[in-house]
């Protein structure tokens, strides 16, 4: 039995861990999270050092998945020093630990690292973020370099999958926009590659269990959904999904207000493919299972 101990268990992606790990045999998982503990999940401030740190040491688990992290870019342009705390300082700690009791650390990060100028990207890509949260992602990959021997990071774009509110995904918001009805702007100048978070919770497992054959494996890794949107043609499937019209959404063909954002980040997954690692669920196929799974909002 393998233990894996997830970070942020009880966000958008953490919670698709812990399914597909729970669903296979073979891993035993200790799943924590912060403000939202509910059943099956362990209550860890990854802010305080020194309990992740007893946690880890009484644990010691073979593989630590690091999901949790400050993902909104706007909030981290507005309180970098609570950005930076947890996306690079927790992070730091985290790798200081997985190196002591020789834990296989894989940390989660994002496109938002490249700047969107000349996709696509593969792993060793120059990278250049446009914003914090880019940039406190970005470092929190140099720190756990700096601090574990072997280890891996997946870079992933935006993800959408089971929500617990429409809000919680920048993918699903686009729903409540349809079902509103009243007139709005919705981008159309970014090319995204909305990506399940139950195929990144599937390629997730498969790179331990490629681990778990191949001690030398080790690097920064990218996974993707593979068709290239923009929102604004994300509702025009979603509105034939929920038989909704799309007349009162406008075409937005300027980069949005906020923080910066690139305008396309697509990443190559070629080296995942060759070891025969890999998900793409068709975003009709996900985002139907997406907006079903939402109770009672949608009659689908
Ligand atoms: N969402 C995307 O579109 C996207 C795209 C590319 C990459 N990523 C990356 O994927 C990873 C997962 O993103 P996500 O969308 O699943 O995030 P999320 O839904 O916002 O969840 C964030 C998680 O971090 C936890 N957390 C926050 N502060 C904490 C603290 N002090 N101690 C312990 N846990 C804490 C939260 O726990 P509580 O809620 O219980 O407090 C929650 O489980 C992140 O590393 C993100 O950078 C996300």
């Amino acid at each position: 039995m393998r233990k894996v101990f997830i970070t942020g268990a009880s966000g958008l992606l953490g919670r698709a861990l812990v399914r597909e790990f729970q669903a296979k045999p073979g891993f035993e998982v200790l799943a924590t999270a912060f403000n939202r503990v509910s059943a099956g999940l362990i209550k860890l401030d990854l802010l305080d050092f020194g309990s992740v740190a007893e946690f880890l040491g009484t644990h010691k688990p073979d593989f630590i998945i690091h999901a949790a992290a400050e993902r909104r870019p706007d909030v981290c342009q507005n309180d970098p020093e609570a950005t930076k705390a947890l996306n690079i300082h927790a992070t730091k700690n985290i790798a200081c630990i997985a190196s002591q009791i020789e834990s296989w650390m894989l940390y989660i990060s994002t496109n938002y690292v490249f700047d969107g100028t000349s996709p696509p990207y593969t792993p060793v890509s120059v990278t250049n973020p446009l914003n914090l949260y880019g940039e406190s992602k970005l470092e929190g990959e140099r720190t756990m370099w700096k601090n574990v021997v072997s280890g891996g990071i997946l870079r992933l774009p935006i993800l959408y999958g089971e929500v617990e509110t429409l809000d919680e995904s920048s993918v699903t918001q686009i729903a409540s926009a349809l079902v509103a009805q009243s007139e709005i702007g919705i981008d159309d100048w970014a090319n995204r590659y909305p990506t399940f978070v139950d195929d990144v919770a599937y390629v997730c497992r498969q790179m331990l269990e490629y681990r778990s054959e191949n001690s030398e494996f080790s690097g920064t890794y990218h996974w993707s959904g593979n068709q290239p949107m923009t929102k604004y043609q994300m509702a025009h499937v979603m509105a034939e999904v929920l038989e909704s019209t799309v007349d009162h959404i406008v075409p937005v063909k300027h980069p949005p207000i906020g923080a910066p954002r690139p305008q396309d980040c697509q990443l190559d997954c070629t080296d995942l493919k060759a070891l025969g690692i890999g998900k793409q669920t068709a975003f009709l196929e996900a985002i139907r299972i997406t907006l079903s799974s939402i109770d009672g909002v949608f009659d689908l």
